[in-house]
């Protein structure tokens, strides 16, 4: 069997780069490429100072300095890093698709079907392909469709290896994750190929933790994955409305109910929402494949995690412009995060987006903080949405590098993101340079509501 030297990564993205820089760390053995289109995005990895990484996550750039050079390496010449390599991880987008059939729903796998077509032009000896990004089932049919009609005689093992890592906690998922899937044919090369892969990640994983299954368990085990985690919050969320007409808290219904050991405490704070490239994405996927299969009713049970987390989005933005009596135009909210979790600065998906939508609708002005998110980013999302003229969205929104200054002047604050700075503010500060009565909409229940109403704001939190 043979001893994997060289690997190269196609994508340099919140999951290539991570994932790949924490294999070149534990593995000083192996070569480690990875490549991307983006030249900017190249150049901003290769950036001499580390903490100008393009990926914001707590002690990404330290593994980064550790290895780059030694034995990681960035670059944008793809084909010469796909010719040397004998394993090729594929962690490029797979957005939702924004046209023709399965629009809103099916994953866009153009740039998927561009890797294969590129791995197959200009390989010259054996490859073991490994889908990182996140797919829907039986792509990897696709990809080995390609590969295995080149013509020219290479021979190519597609293995599907999701990925687990969640963002603001990627080193550590990775470096001590609950488990690694691996999946592959169950053919003798299949399986040597699986074997390749194992003895990468048993680098510094212990093996019982390294599970292997055929392709298309794999493949459907990520979408589960994250529709189960997904469907906490829409569960949990949900009971957050009901608290909210009723004298029930949900941090105590959380903690009551995630002690029973069958439940479990995690994954049910509640939220405004849950955002990241992933829930969404995926859910639609296992959405659209049921449907596309004539299973309705799975396809309908699986929808309404989606549609519980656009009511929660919208149900919050919708509460500001009530308590505000009934009227935000012209009325300034300062927005505390825009990144859809906590230590990211990826804002894919994130609630804020969406909360902004709904009140620059309504013609608030809204003025933004996000520690790690920049200015650019936060205009792009919303262009993205479609709603308004580019100039609309300039006009509504101004983003801001201190929070003090983000919230000066502003009728409301909603907190979109769980930053832990967020807790530690002068708050008696921030009270006094709003207008009155001031108002706080606590999206992530993380400050101390009952301080801040001694200090005199009108608290909002989610079902509470
Ligand atoms: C998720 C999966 O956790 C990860 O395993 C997979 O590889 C990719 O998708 P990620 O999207 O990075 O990871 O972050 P995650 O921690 O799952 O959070 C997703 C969203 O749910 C965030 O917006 C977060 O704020 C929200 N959330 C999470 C809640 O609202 N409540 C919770 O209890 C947990
Ligand atoms: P993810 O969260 O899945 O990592 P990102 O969008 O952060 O998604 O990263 C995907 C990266 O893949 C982008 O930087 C994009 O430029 C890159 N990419 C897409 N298609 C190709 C391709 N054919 N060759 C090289 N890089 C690609």
């Amino acid at each position: 069997m043979r001893k994997i030297t060289n690997i190269c990564c196609i994508g340099a993205g919140y999951v290539g780069g991570p994932t790949m820089a924490v294999v070149a760390k534990q593995c000083p053995d192996i070569k480690v490429t990875i490549v991307d289109l983006n030249e900017a995005r190249i150049a901003a990895w290769n950036d001499p100072d580390v903490n100008n990484i393009p990926v914001y996550e707590p002690g990404l750039s330290e593994v980064v300095a550790e290895a780059r050079g030694r034995n990681l390496f960035f670059s944008t010449d793809v084909d010469q890093a796909i010719a040397e390599a004998e394993m090729v991880f594929i962690s490029v987008n797979t957005p939702t698709k924004t046209y023709g059939s399965g629009k809103g729903m099916g994953a866009d796998l153009k740039w998927i079907e561009l890797c294969a077509r590129q791995i197959a032009r200009v390989s010259t000896s054996d490859k073991i392909i490994v889908e990182k990004s996140t797919l829907p089932v039986r792509t990897a049919e696709a990809v080995r469709d390609i590969l295995h009609n080149t013509g020219s005689g290479v021979k190519f093992q597609v293995l599907s290896n999701p990925e687990f890592l969640a963002e603001g906690t990627a080193v550590e998922d990775l470096l001590s994750p609950d488990r690694v899937l691996i999946g592959g044919d169950d053919s003798e090369e299949g399986q040597e190929a699986i074997a390749a892969l194992v003895d990468v990640y048993a680098n510094w994983i212990p093996r019982e933790r390294i599970l292997t299954t055929n392709v298309w368990s794999s493949e459907l085990s990520k979408l589960v994955a994250n529709a189960f985690l997904a469907q906490r919050i829409s569960s949990i969320n949900a009971i957050s409305e009901l608290c909210e007409k009723t004298e029930a808290n949900i941090n105590e219904v959380s903690r009551a109910i995630g002690t029973d050991s069958r439940i479990g405490p995690k994954f049910l704070k509640a939220s405004v929402g849950f955002g990241g490239s992933c829930f969404q994405k995926d859910i639609l996927n296992l959405v659209y494949i049921s449907r596309s299969f004539g299973l309705q009713e799975v396809a309908d049970y699986w929808e309404q995690v989606i549609i519980m987390n656009n009511h929660q989005r919208k149900r919050f933005a919708l509460n500001i412009v009530k308590s505000l009596y009934n009227t935000v135009s012209g009325k300034k909210i300062a927005f505390l995060g825009w990144a859809f979790k906590k230590d990211t600065n990826d804002t894919r998906e994130s609630a804020a987006i969406y909360v902004a939508d709904e009140l620059l609708n309504e013609q608030a002005f809204i003025q933004v903080y996000d520690p790690k998110v920049q200015t650019e980013q936060i205009y792009h999302d919303l262009e993205y949405l479609e709603t308004r003229s580019v100039e609309s969205n300039r006009n509504g929104v101004s983003v801001y590098q201190d929070p003090y200054e983000a919230c000066d002047g502003a009728h409301a604050i909603a907190v979109l993101t769980e930053w832990d700075e967020f807790k530690n503010y002068d708050w008696q500060k921030i009270y006094a340079k709003m207008l009155k009565p001031a108002k706080i909409f606590d999206g992530r229940n993380v400050l101390d509501h009952k301080a801040l109403r001694e200090i005199g704001f009108q608290v909002n939190g989610i079902g509470v």
